[in-house]
């Protein structure tokens, strides 16, 4: 059995969480144990979170797509491994066996071989969900390859800065995507981004739309091209554990995103082990996760998670309220999904809809819940408790990040305790502790703090790419000798986590990270804009909505062109994730003497309380904010 390591009792938990305290090594070793590896490591652990060098079952040698295809041939071969389900019901949907995705990855690998990928090299993937990119994923995998998986909503400008970090030979895309009832022309933004991306040597198109586009002569070939005589069978590229795997960038306080790093060991260690027990995984189980690839989410949960458990998962083009409200509940039952993954943005906008789009539906099939990316709030977990789950099937609330690579603190289905917004306990292996602003533990339960990490994880975050530095300084020099999530978080009585929200300036809108930073660079770019400042409030359905007051040097008769203009920047800049929701001209912002913007200030105005905006005292300008006031949206 492969996943003998499923816990089921909440004594077994109590006893699994003892022993990876007391010894962390014997813990993790006894998991890594049932995967295949070509060759088994000679340390386990060595680590400081000084540095930070975190290095996780060294020596070892193993291919992770041996894990999660090759090791399933012998008795999973018929198996279902991906349901690919299109954008719009009425196309076909398509089902691969592990044997076909095998055979699929190692075509794949062998095209991206054949256009000179090597080893090591870094390859961006900037596609939609369609088979091919779980395809393209585990062929990068395959030969040792390092995919960066950019989201494809991100703007041309947001993908040629990622392409750039990673310096980037070759990029994996498609002639279009459809998402809901609009499709667009994925390679013409690629086009776009490559005219700053030197690095790029080859592109690689996959069909999806039929659409003519745009070939550069000697850079870009079809795949169906590509694929016409390559070999079914493709060896794997035998990796050190600690070798890269992926890179994924996702966005900090400051500056431009990062590349945070996973490595090949730890990560395949982490994930199958965290899918397993969280959900509580049956091998006749169908799995689905709603997230994109391009989010870290479909990659550990979508992708690498269920298919190193040899599970069904299923793959979803499109989107939750596409032909209609129900289009979610309707998938479930035609596919009689068992466990059902997803964001609290798109519970809360399904619970918008009519009720009726999910009582229509007989969701039988389902057995468990889960929620990903975001806190959920206690009205949208109720309302997917109970009229989702029916009150039968455990909601499990997962909380962890791009940098922990799997879940963290959560319930495990059926196994330990839930509570509705809570993410609840942590999976054993997993040391979290709140601290003070000053860095002392808070031991005693019914108390808030910053949410840290005091002991390593195989799954986690290695370094940012090229700069390692960086990474030191965002996630380990906080704090002495813990890893600092960013997170404010709460213990109740019982020591169950609530996860409130980042404490440093990213904000979480429908579950997607940004910077302030970010956004406001992007404002900036703008001709009319001199300063901007950006802060989340409340938003019903995003969670956290962006508010940017603005400076501009000219405000024009109509200020709405004005903030038309400053919204179609950012689209250009980041893409329409980042829209700003609210846009406040302004004639100056908040200030120090010292010449920093007061956050606290606007945050309080953006979130419409007003009442007690604190000592305004040592503002330079302190009539400034009266004016804010007033003119808030
Ligand atoms: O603030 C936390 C929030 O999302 C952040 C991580 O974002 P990202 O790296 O994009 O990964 C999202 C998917 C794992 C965290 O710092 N977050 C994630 N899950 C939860 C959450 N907040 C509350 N509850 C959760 N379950």
């Amino acid at each position: 059995m492969d996943n003998n390591f499923q816990i089921k009792t909440f004594e077994e938990y109590q006893q699994a969480y003892q022993q990876s305290v007391d010894n962390p090594e014997a813990f993790w070793e006894s998991i890594a144990d049932t995967f295949t590896w070509r060759k088994k490591w000679d340390k386990t652990l060595e680590w400081n979170f000084e540095e930070p060098s975190i290095k996780w079952f060294q020596g070892g040698k193993l291919n992770i797509t041996e894990n999660c295809l090759d090791r399933h041939l012998k008795t999973r071969g018929n198996k279902l491994a991906i349901i690919w389900e299109p954008n719009d019901p009425k196309e076909r949907y398509i089902r691969f066996t592990y044997k076909e995705v095998y055979e699929r990855v190692c075509q794949f690998a062998n095209v991206l071989k054949k256009n000179g990928v090597q080893k090591g090299d870094r390859v961006c993937i900037y596609m939609p969900m369609i088979p091919e990119l779980a395809f393209a994923v585990l062929a990068c995998a395959r030969i040792g390859a390092v995919h960066s998986v950019i989201f494809a909503g991100f703007s041309a400008s947001a993908m040629a800065d990622r392409i750039n970090d990673a310096g980037a030979k070759m990029i994996l895309t498609s002639d279009g995507l459809n998402r809901g009832s609009k499709q667009i022309p994925v390679k013409r933004v690629v086009d776009e981004a490559l005219e700053h991306c030197p690095s790029v040597e080859k592109v690689i198109v996959v069909e999806r739309l039929g659409w003519a586009v745009n070939m550069v002569e000697g850079r870009d070939v079809w795949y169906h091209d590509e694929v016409k005589d390559v070999s079914k069978e493709c060896p794997a590229e035998e990796m050190d554990a600690e070798d890269m795997l992926f890179i994924l960038y996702t966005s900090g306080s400051t500056g431009k995103p990062k590349g945070v790093v996973h490595t090949c060991g730890g990560y395949m260690v982490s994930a199958q082990y965290t899918f397993s027990n969280v959900f509580q995984y049956q091998e006749s189980d169908i799995y689905w996760c709603t997230a994109d690839v391009g989010w870290v989410t479909g990659h550990t949960y979508l992708l690498y998670g269920p298919l190193l458990s040899g599970a069904t998962t299923l793959m979803f083009e499109g989107v939750p309220t596409y032909p209609d409200m129900g289009r979610f509940w309707q998938v479930v039952d035609k596919f009689g999904v068992t466990i059902f993954y997803t964001a609290p943005t798109a519970i809360r906008a399904l619970m918008a809809g009519d009720i009726d789009d999910v009582l229509s539906y007989s969701l039988d099939s389902l057995k468990v819940l889960g929620s990903v990316g975001e806190p959920i709030n206690e009205e949208a977990w109720h309302w997917y408790h109970t009229h989702v789950g029916k009150e039968r099937c455990p909601l499990v609330d997962t909380w962890w990040q791009t940098e922990t690579g799997g879940i963290m603190i959560s319930t495990l289905a059926g196994v330990t305790p839930m509570k509705p917004a809570h993410a609840t306990l942590p999976l054993p292996g997993i040391q979290p502790i709140l601290v003070n602003s000053d860095g002392s533990e808070i031991t005693e339960n019914e108390v808030e703090g910053h949410l840290c990490i005091k002991f390593p994880w195989p799954g986690m975050i290695r370094t940012t790419y090229g700069d390692h530095e960086r990474a030191r300084l965002s996630y380990f020099s906080t704090y002495k000798n813990l890893y600092f999530t960013g997170d404010g978080a709460k213990r109740d009585k019982d020591g169950l986590y609530r996860i409130i929200g980042r404490v440093d300036d990213v904000i979480n809108v429908s579950g997607h990270r940004f910077g302030t930073a970010e956004i406001e660079e992007a404002i900036n770019h703008n001709e009319h804009v001199i300063e901007s400042a950006v802060v989340g409030y409340p938003h019903d359905v995003k969670g956290q909505g962006i508010y940017a007051f603005v400076i501009c040097k000219d405000i024009p008769e109509r200020e709405d062109w004005l903030r038309a203009e400053i919204i179609e920047t950012v689209v250009e800049k980041i893409g329409k994730i980042a829209k700003p929701d609210k846009i406040q001209i302004v004639s100056g912002l908040p200030k120090t003497r010292s010449g920093k913007i007061m956050r606290r200030i606007l945050r309080k105005i953006a979130e419409g309380d007003t009442s007690n905006l604190g000592d305004t005292s040592t503002l330079l300008d302190p009539d400034v904010v009266d004016e804010i006031k007033e003119g808030a949206l």
